[in-house]
């Protein structure tokens, strides 16, 4: 195997969100693998990304890619709903290197999962509007019922960091009313923001209701994706080595202390950029 292509083993994964929401995935792939480093970008300047239209997100995760690929990075995981659902087709084309959102995994598991057939989907206006969780059930469980709930409020909510606040159960207690009769048996978490709500989700819908959190399949799907294109971190003396830097377009103090509460290490600095130029 030439050197550059060993080395290109030990580049860091890009992962990319409108903010916060997407360190529930990258923490996902810190736990299963343990020895890929990280390059995060969260696009706070511009967050929400759920109310935006396709061609903005599509422009905006083309920006983020490009700054990511000049990162070195070896494969690109778009840890974002709306951006998978309106981006990724459309850009995938145009990638030398390997890539992966967080929908189709998600979509997955929750088709093989369901007993009774009813799955809810939650997310944000774009990614309900998309229909792309019924589309991708569909492959799956033809027979699936999905029934889609946009909460464009949650995102606002976990940005603030008001992640048990009374005003956050209030707000959810509203969108969720939507399921109450709906006899679902999955609810799919679809938006990265939303598994930060997930006690509060959990204490609304029961503990009937199987929550499908797709960031731990879209780690598996990494994984797999890694090792068919050679490009998996398998050097044992590499495993302490991984490192993890964060990237933001706006507000990089309080990106940084909300990292540091969620993810399982301190987060030192996260570093302000113009992705725009
Ligand atoms: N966390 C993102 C998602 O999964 C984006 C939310 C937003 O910015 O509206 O859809």
């Amino acid at each position: 195997m030439s050197k550059s292509f060993e080395d290109k083993k030990y580049a860091p994964i890009g992962v990319f969100d409108s903010g916060v929401g997407g360190l529930t995935v990258a923490r996902e792939i810190m736990r299963q693998l343990p020895q890929e480093s990280i390059i995060y970008f969260g696009d706070t300047a511009r967050v929400p990304y759920g109310s935006k239209s396709k061609e903005t997100i599509v422009r905006y995760s083309r920006q983020i890619i490009h700054f990511l690929e000049s990162k070195g990075v070896k494969a690109i995981v778009v840890a974002c709903n709306t951006a998978s659902a309106f981006a990724l087709e459309e850009i995938r084309p145009e990638m030398r290197m390997p890539i992966i959102g967080v929908v189709k995994p998600g979509a997955k598991v929750a088709a093989e999962s369901t007993v009774n057939g009813r799955i809810g989907v939650i997310g944000t206006e774009g990614t309900v509007g998309s229909q792309i969780y019924t589309e991708m059930i569909h492959r799956h469980n033809p027979n699936a019922v999905v029934l889609g709930k946009a909460c464009p409020l949650f995102v606002p909510l976990v940005e603030e960091g008001w992640l048990k606040d009374p005003v956050t159960i209030e707000v959810a207690k509203r969108y969720l009313a939507t399921f109450q009769e709906s006899e679902i048996d999955t609810l799919i978490l679809g938006c990265t923001h939303y598994p930060l709500l997930r006690s509060t989700i959990r204490e609304i819908m029961g503990d009937e209701v199987n929550l499908v959190n797709p960031a731990y399949e879209t780690a598996q799907g990494l994984k797999c994706l890694l090792e068919q294109n050679q490009l998996a971190n398998d050097s044992k003396e590499q495993k302490t080595f991984a490192t993890y830097r964060f990237f933001v377009s706006d507000a990089a103090e309080k990106f940084k202390n909300f990292a540091s509460s969620i993810l399982p290490c301190e987060i030192k600095e996260a570093r302000l950029i113009h992705i725009e130029e």
